[in-house]
């Protein structure tokens, strides 16, 4: 078993590279039937997805465009507290299909307000493809489309995800050692 050192935590391979890659040509076939004939606007959620997303991309034969988008924290009023915007739209995707790429689902905080976003900017259609998906953790209804890997509510580094900025490089995913 593949163990590597973050910071001050360790972490266990969970899901090798080769398989990651077997399962994105897989998703990308997926995707490349559901949308033939049309044109799509694929929109990653930086900073995980950046991964992901070229991975996924580059096996998309339609006609398609990429673009990101990141979500920013900063402090609003006194009485909304932190809040979360998304950052980086420079893309009309009115009237687009959007295929929006993350790198994990959790409890789907992220994917609520980006799919409140697209939901403005009066887009076509919206399906999601994450590479990783915790189903226990998901409280929210909106479908996850295209799920590289259901996995369980632990925490988890590599193929673009960190542990404190750190561990994206890792070409596999690896898994906390509690
Ligand atoms: P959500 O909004 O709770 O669905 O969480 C989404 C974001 O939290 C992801 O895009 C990641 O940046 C981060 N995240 C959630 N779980 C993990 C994890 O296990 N490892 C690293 N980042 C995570």
């Amino acid at each position: 078993m593949k163990e590597t050192v973050i910071l001050d935590k360790k972490f266990r391979e969970m899901i090798p590279g080769d398989v990651i890659s077997k399962r994105i040509d897989v998703m990308a076939e997926e995707i490349n039937r559901d949308y033939s004939g049309k044109d799509v606007v694929f929109l990653g959620i930086l900073n995980g997805a950046f991964l992901f997303a070229a991975e996924l991309f580059k096996r998309i034969n339609l006609k398609a465009k990429i673009s990101f988008v990141k979500l920013a924290s900063y402090e609003g009023t006194k009485s909304s507290g932190s809040v979360k915007e998304l950052i980086g739209w420079n893309e009309d995707i009115k009237n687009m299909h959007v295929v929006v790429i993350e790198d994990i689902v959790d409890t789907g905080h992220t994917l609520e307000l980006i799919v409140g976003e697209l939901k403005v900017r009066k887009v076509a259609d919206i399906r999601v493809a994450t590479l990783l998906f915790k189903p226990k953790a998901y409280t929210k209804k909106i479908p996850v489309n295209y799920a590289g890997f259901e996995i369980p509510n632990d925490f988890v580094v590599g193929f673009g995800l960190d542990y404190d900025g750190y561990g994206r490089n890792l070409p596999s995913v690896y898994t906390l050692i509690k």
